[in-house]
């Protein structure tokens, strides 16, 4: 990616020591300017930042070392091509979205015309209080975005959301943020992910292991490109993207109706989820009592959602299918996209390392139907956009 002007604006809490790595690694590729509140200099020296990026900290109005010949508040606003808040404590948040101008960094804010990225780091009980909820509501609601932060233990003792999520993740949101160009503006992209349960009474059920993970990344990545995004997932714990249209199912016939409804106004279906292939015959109404005997159950085929999309697709929709195999990885994906009609079929292995279900990374090999690639280990955001470059080429081609 070409070098961008990122500036990085720091108030005061305890996670500014995962803002140093942020720095750090943000100013190995791009242009970066930190600037910090007063209190964020109680907790780490500008010397640290000054040093990581190569440029003097800013965080004074007025007084001695700053040059009044300049307006920097407004000068540094317009500087950048994005600007990042990190950490964004609840008394910085509350400044934003109501409007005040009483230091460099507050008054900059209001400046700002870049897309703005915020990433509130505070204790659970102050992230939870209304006041700093509602602050976040307000700024969502005029197009910031807000990284939700993770929970754990916190740095005062209690567990809880709060914590400034890993530098890594932050940057890879930042990265996507710094695309420019919305190649799904204007396309309608219907994306499964997640696992289907299928039930055998009304307490158990039959599943897999998907997280959610590799679709939820690509419905970000295509909100990201542009695109209005519908989400039909099944059954995950992870947050659906902001902006998102979400069409949560439980079982493979759910999916199947869901996919059925939107297909003819769909332009590319990527169909991420694991899907059970079989679903028991008969759902009890009572909970199966156990006796001394085995239990055998009976299962019969699901509908196959990929295949009937195949079949019923418009010449214009793209239809991406994905393979999750154990053994014969390409053989069995070459015959998934020829059988099944795709477009694109993307192929991972569970037997390979950081590939698969529940992890953060992927092994992938994308098939189209006349070559392959082969694409080294990244991660689950890497390779959504990699799919999708293939998909808007794909696109493109009709
Ligand atoms: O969710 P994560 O934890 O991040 O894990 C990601 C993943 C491993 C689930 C994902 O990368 C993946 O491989 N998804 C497809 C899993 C799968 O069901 O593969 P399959 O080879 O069994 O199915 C082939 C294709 O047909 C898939 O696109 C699947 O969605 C689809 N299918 C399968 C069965 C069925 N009855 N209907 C379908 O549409």
């Amino acid at each position: 990616m070409e070098k961008k002007r990122i500036l990085v604006g720091i108030s005061g809490g305890i996670a500014i020591y995962k803002a140093c790595q942020l720095v750090s690694n943000l100013s190995k590729t791009h242009e970066v300017q930190v600037v910090m509140t007063s209190h964020a200099k109680e907790f780490m020296s500008p010397l640290t930042f000054e040093t990581l990026t190569g440029r003097p900290v800013y965080s004074e109005m007025f007084g001695p070392g700053v040059d009044h010949s300049k307006v920097p508040h407004i000068d540094l606003a317009k500087w950048a091509d994005l600007i990042v808040i990190v950490p964004a404590t609840a008394n910085f948040l509350a400044k934003m979205a109501h409007g005040l101008a009483d230091d460099l960094m507050s008054s900059m804010m209001l400046a700002a015309r870049s897309p703005v990225l915020v990433c509130p780091a505070m204790n659970t009980y102050m992230l939870a209080h209304e006041a700093t909820q509602e602050n976040i509501h307000i700024l969502e609601s005029r197009g910031i975005h807000v990284l939700n932060a993770s929970s754990g233990l916190l740095a005062c003792g209690d567990y809880g959301a709060g914590k400034l999520p890993e530098p890594g993740q932050i940057q890879d949101i930042i990265e996507t943020l710094l695309i420019e160009e919305k190649d799904l503006a204007g396309l309608n992209v219907t994306i499964t992910a997640g696992p289907t349960r299928e039930a055998l009474d009304p307490v158990r059920f039959i599943s897999n292991y998907s997280s959610g993970k590799m679709g939820y990344a690509l419905a970000q990545a295509a909100l990201d490109r542009g695109a209005r995004v519908r989400l039909i997932s099944g059954p995950v714990s992870i947050d659906p993207p902001s902006g998102v249209e979400l069409y949560p199912v439980e079982s493979a016939q759910d999916m199947f109706e869901a996919v059925q409804n939107l297909l003819d106004d769909t332009d590319m279906l990527i169909k991420a989820a694991a899907v059970a292939d079989y679903r028991p015959k008969v759902i009890l109404d009572q909970k199966i009592k156990k006796s001394d005997d085995d239990l055998t159950l009976s299962l019969e085929r699901n509908p196959d959602i990929l295949a009937w999309a195949g079949e019923h697709k418009k010449d214009r929709t793209v239809l991406c299918g994905f393979a999750m195999e154990t053994r014969n990885l390409l053989k069995n994906a070459q015959k998934k996209l020829e059988s099944k009609h795709c477009d694109l079929l993307v192929a991972n292995s569970l037997k390979e390392e950081g590939a698969g279900f529940g992890t953060d990374t992927n092994v992938a090999t994308l098939l189209w139907p006349d070559r392959e690639e082969t694409l080294p280990m990244m991660s689950k955001k890497a390779l959504a956009h990699k799919i999708l470059d293939a998909l808007v080429a794909i696109k493109e081609a009709k």
